[in-house]
């Protein structure tokens, strides 16, 4: 998968590149993270990019002719990362995954100009209520979510059981060693008996669903097992 940022900080992207998962994904071919800089499609001799608003008022506002050029060298669906746009979730990611190029513009100071988003841009995407200084931190955000949904970039069952790849929370996690200042881990992953622990993972992403997000909990439909462990989970809880 293929994705382009429009950025007027494209070194900003250098960290996010060669780290980590990200940086395996690039070197395995899976993913190709193709940063633009929306400079180099100014064509005046200051290379200016932005400039005042019309009505006046603060800030400086994106100019529109070097995105429009910038985008006629991509293709696939363009996002605009703007805290008016659609909040960020993992159905989002999951979708985008499944294409193959996007590319992301990340505005700056009071945005960009409103013809690229009339003309251009497909949806826009916020990463939460409030306001970052630029749509760089957003783009990386979206960008990572989606790259490990790439297939080969991560195992499948590592993804599938994250928090709300399945409308639930994951389940705690823990590792060596089996004690530490004085708490123990559940014995039941210590076992070895693996329908067990399955069961105990899914009561523990019941219950934290349940008591951190039950808004998720709502369309659910549960299955034989889950309902039992939901009327266990309910019942632990009242007694307590
Ligand atoms: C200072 S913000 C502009 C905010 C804009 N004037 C408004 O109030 O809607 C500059 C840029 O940061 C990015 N940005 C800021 N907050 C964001 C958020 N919560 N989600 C996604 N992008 C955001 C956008 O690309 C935006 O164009």
């Amino acid at each position: 998968m293929k994705i382009n940022i429009l950025t007027l900080f494209p070194e900003m992207f250098n960290g996010f590149k060669s780290e980590s998962i990200i940086r395996r994904a690039i070197e395995g071919e899976f993913l190709k993270i193709n940063v633009i800089d929306i400079r180099s499609f100014c064509h005046d001799k200051h290379k200016q990019a932005d400039d005042l608003p019309f009505g006046g008022g603060a800030g400086m506002v994106l100019k529109p002719e070097p995105l429009f050029r910038a985008l006629e060298n991509t293709t696939g669906k363009v996002i605009y990362t703007s805290p008016q746009g659609k909040q960020f979730d993992q159905k989002m990611a999951i979708n985008l995954s499944e294409e193959e190029e996007i590319t992301i513009i990340a505005g700056h100071y009071e945005g960009i100009d409103e013809r690229v988003v009339e003309e251009k841009v497909d949806f826009e995407i916020s990463i939460g209520d409030f306001v970052l200084t630029g749509g760089e931190l957003p783009a990386m955000v979206i960008a990572d979510a989606i790259a490990r949904l790439i297939p080969g970039v991560i195992k499948k069952d590592s993804y599938e059981n994250d928090s709300f790849y399945n409308g639930l929370l994951d389940h705690p996690h823990y590792t060596r060693p089996a004690e530490y200042m004085g708490k123990a881990v559940p014995e039941v992953l210590l076992s070895g008996h693996h329908k067990n622990i399955d069961e105990w993972r899914l009561k523990q992403s019941l219950k934290r669903t349940l008591q951190r997000r039950p808004d998720i909990l709502e369309s659910r439909e549960f299955t034989k097992l889950e309902k039992k462990l939901m009327k266990e989970i309910k019942e632990e809880l009242c007694k307590k």
